[in-house]
């Protein structure tokens, strides 16, 4: 570790949500009673459709909202009932927040300064985070004369200067044109290696959580859909609600019908073998099915797009909506029709009902499923 490193490297904190829980009234409830353990030094990202409460939680967690109920625990304190100056996180906004009269050292200072921190000390801290974030060019220069992914930093800067033992990031990238926010995400996961403080990162995109994240929580409509590492999320999705979110295009979720031998569609086409019975949900991504002649399953093509590096082609199955992507050259018959083939370790079985993921639907031999594994 070098000089400037250990000079910021905060005290990461365990986040502990023992039934938090956020109502505005006995009709809107937020956030139903949630737990969760956040690692010391762990990045989660938050992931969720508008208004699924990923704000509020963040909020509650730096004591800009108050909790209805429950208790919030930040490394071993309990702080649902403190100001959030006395809580030790510090929060980055999308909208960056900063004060457009003063400097770029001075906002960063800012709170230094307020919690009495002495000039010479607020001096070489500034420096510290100046120097890290690529900032020391630009010290002297006001807000309104930089550009985006710099007032992005500056905000950043203005928050780990305080070496918070926990940060919270509210969409702090989505005022980004795509490339700086590629750039930001690469800076923000080595600064996240190098600071080591316990992050929490709210978005909506799913390739932010997807790169970023330790773990991701997945909410829906202020519940935890799944909290597990991006590969599970990815390879084993709890519901078709995350199935759908993670994924570009998404996970195809077919409505079939088991009759004790074979999953089907409503024209009686078999998809997959099973000898269950009853309304289920089958998922596949559209990377998953296997275009090409002799495959058992009849698909019409609707249109296709070239991206370059492969194809998606969007087709349609006996009335359901169905997303392929092929890499780039694959013999497809120009044909309005696909053969197709859903190669069963690849598929995702889901309740009819309740869209819960069915564990361990499509048992295979034990040699299949390693030899699988390899390529995941
Ligand atoms: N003061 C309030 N009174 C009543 N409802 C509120 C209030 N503030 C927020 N809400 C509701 O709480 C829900 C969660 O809002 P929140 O801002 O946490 O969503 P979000 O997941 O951050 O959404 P976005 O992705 O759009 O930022 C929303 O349905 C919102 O309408
Ligand atoms: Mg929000």
């Amino acid at each position: 570790m070098t000089a400037i490193d250990s000079a910021i490297r905060a005290a990461a904190a365990q986040i502990e949500l023992i039934g938090v829980t956020k109502a505005y009234d006995a009709k809107t409830v937020v956030i139903p009673p949630m737990d969760v353990v956040l690692r010391p030094g762990e990045f989660t990202v938050i992931l969720g459709p508008s208004g699924c409460g990923k704000s509020t939680l963040l909020q509650m967690i730096a004591g800009l909202e108050r909790v209805s109920g429950g208790k919030i625990i930040l490394g071993g304190r309990e702080v649902q009932d403190l100001e959030p100056k006395h809580r030790g996180c510090a929060m980055v906004f999308q909208n960056y927040a900063l004060y457009p009269h003063m400097t770029v050292a001075e906002n960063m200072a800012y709170s230094l300064k307020v919690a009495g921190v002495s000039k010479p000390d607020r001096a070489l801290r500034v420096a510290t985070v100046a120097k890290m974030l690529g900032l020391a060019d630009y010290l002297e220069r006001k807000p309104g004369q930089l550009s985006g992914g710099q007032r992005q930093r500056v905000a950043i800067g203005r928050a780990i200067i305080r070496e918070p033992g926990v940060l919270l990031f509210d969409e702090p990238l989505s005022n980004l044109d795509a490339q700086l926010r590629h750039d930001m995400r690469i800076e923000l996961a080595d600064l996240h290696r190098r600071i080591g403080a316990t992050s929490v990162f709210v978005t909506h995109d799913q390739v932010e959580a997807m790169t970023l994240a330790d773990r991701i929580l997945i909410l829906n409509k202020g519940r935890v859909e799944q909290f597990d590492t991006p590969k599970v999320i990815y390879h084993h999705p709890a519901s078709v609600f995350v199935a759908k979110f993670i994924g570009a295009p998404p996970m195809n979720i077919l409505d079939v019908t088991g009759d004790g031998t074979a999953l089907r569609l409503a024209d009686g086409q078999a998809v997959a073998r099973s000898t269950r019975t009853g309304r289920f949900q089958l998922g596949i991504r559209p990377e998953d099915v296997a275009a090409g002649p002799g495959g058992p399953i009849t698909a019409t093509i609707r249109y296709r797009e070239d991206l370059g590096s492969h194809e998606i082609i969007e087709a349609d199955l006996c009335g359901q909506q169905l997303r392929i992507a092929t890499p780039f050259g694959a013999e497809i018959d120009a044909s309005s029709t696909l053969s197709l083939s859903f190669p069963t370790v690849r598929l995702h079985l889901f309740d009819g009902e309740t869209g819960m993921a069915i564990a361990d639907a499509f048992e295979e031999p034990q040699a299949v499923r390693q030899s699988v594994k390899v390529h995941l």
